[in-house]
């Protein structure tokens, strides 16, 4: 059998998993549910989820992926026994449930680059909102971003995505930054600090079964975990890397980002409506489009030029994200069926545009859609994992976190510790919460 290839560099694997979380889930969902789920409390939980929890789960996730060295459904069977390949299968799943209504927002993003260049936004951002999030234009954009990813994905053009990732983050932080910059200087932007920034520590008690899960599940959707993206990147991996160094790196970026689109959309919405939109503009889904296309279009022609910038770059981040979760069933399947690449990403390609078409007929469609990954598909998908690697596969999990680092021996402990105990219970509060939210 040939060696498997391995990443040329640390800071390759690093910018590929980078690539991965950094995507819709900070830029677009992050301030979305921030604006719905209560404000400075949600992010308070979230930050606490994504560094107690998120940290440790995505370091069980590479534990599987480096040490498996193989696919991410197959890395179960060959670390224990053929039965928990259904973990890795669930994750395949999970992952494909979500890419067909992330295209649908990829989809939004790349009209909103052409209704950048046109200005077509301009006069009336709510309503064009309304209009283009559903029905036949929706489904086209829809459909012109899901054949991007997999022509990416079919015909792999690894060194593109390496070189466009590395131009990403920091021209997202930088855009993001400025865009933040421009909504403090704004009048009225005061109140949105506030809403944002200053939990209210009484609400989040009061508000613990609503807000726990969707902090919880927002933190795996954005830093990937439960669909098998970060195993499969991991399996590329060398031993000498350190994983808890280059973990916490991608948690801490990831995090940032998010942050940082809070401080701009938060602020707009207060700027345009005094208050976060539920219901204005289909809701909260429409938040981040809403609110920067106003800010653009409050800056004239200069906005136009900004507003294909903006949203170019978010294109990037969500096809870069989008590439790495059709991706993770493509190697799947190319392995073990034979079928060729193209065939494969292009027929899996196909049926999940055939259906997203649903979320990108109405945003009622994907609000369900969303719902059902948030609540059941993602904390399940984590749970099992977290189960395996903590108690299943657990001491030899703890040999696997060691290499790579000089002082391994008592943070590898604690880290299986945390993996067996209250992280386990954590997400299982959260699938609990979450299922029990959705039949209620
Ligand atoms: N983490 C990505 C985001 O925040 C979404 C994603 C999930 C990508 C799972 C790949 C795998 O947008
Ligand atoms: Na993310």
């Amino acid at each position: 059998m040939a060696e498997r290839e391995t990443w040329g560099t640390r800071i390759g694997f690093i910018l590929a998993a980078v690539g991965s979380a950094v995507g819709l889930g900070n830029i677009w969902q992050f301030p979305f549910k921030t604006s719905t789920e209560g404000g400075a409390a949600f992010v308070f939980v979230y930050l606490v989820a994504a560094l107690l929890i998120g940290l440790p789960a995505i370091l069980g996730e590479f534990v599987v992926g480096r040490r498996a060295n193989i696919n991410a459904v197959e890395a179960f069977d060959r670390l224990k026994h053929p039965a928990w390949t259904v973990v890795g299968a669930l994750g395949l799943l999970t992952g494909l449930w979500i890419l067909s209504y992330y295209s649908v927002v990829g989809g939004w993003v790349t009209r909103y680059i052409v209704g950048s260049a046109t200005g077509a936004y301009f006069a009336a951002p709510a309503e064009y909102f309304g209009r283009v999030s559903m029905g036949w234009e929706a489904i086209a954009f829809h459909g012109g971003f899901m054949a991007v990813t997999a022509g990416i994905v079919a015909f792999g053009i690894e060194d593109g995505i390496e070189k466009a990732t590395k131009l990403m983050v920091p021209s997202i932080i930088v855009m993001l930054v400025g865009l933040a910059v421009y909504a403090f200087t704004l009048d009225g932007a005061g109140a949105a600090y506030e809403f944002y920034l200053s939990p209210d520590f009484g609400f989040i008690a009061d508000n613990l079964g609503t807000i726990v899960p969707y902090a919880v599940s927002q933190a795996f959707f954005s830093l990937s975990l439960g669909m098998g993206a970060m195993i499969t990147y991991a399996s590329y991996l060398g031993d000498d890397d350190s994983l808890f160094a280059d973990g916490s790196l991608i948690v801490v970026l990831n995090t940032a980002v998010g942050l940082l689109a809070g401080l701009v959309v938060i602020p707009l919405l207060f700027v345009q409506f005094g208050t976060v939109p539920d219901a204005a503009a289909g809701g909260g889904a429409g938040a981040l489009f809403v609110s920067v296309a106003q800010a653009f279009a409050d800056l004239g022609m200069a906005g136009r030029a900004l507003g294909v910038v903006f949203f170019g770059v978010v294109l990037v981040a969500a096809l870069s994200s989008a590439i790495s979760l059709l991706e993770v069933v493509t190697s799947y399947v190319v392995d073990n069926y034979g079928y060729s690449r193209p065939a494969t990403a292009f027929g899996f390609g196909g049926a999940l545009f055939a259906l997203g078409t649903l979320s990108a007929w109405n945003t009622a469609w994907l609000g369900w859609f969303d719902s059902l990954a948030y609540g059941v598909l993602l904390p399940l998908s984590v749970l099992l994992g977290v189960i395996f690697v903590g108690w299943v596969y657990g001491p030899e999990a703890v040999d696997e976190i060691q290499k790579g680092t000089s002082n391994g021996g008592s943070f590898a402990t604690a880290w299986l510790w945390s993996v067996r105990t209250y992280v386990l219970a954590g997400v299982f509060v959260t699938l609990y919460l979450g299922v029990t939210d959705i039949y209620s």
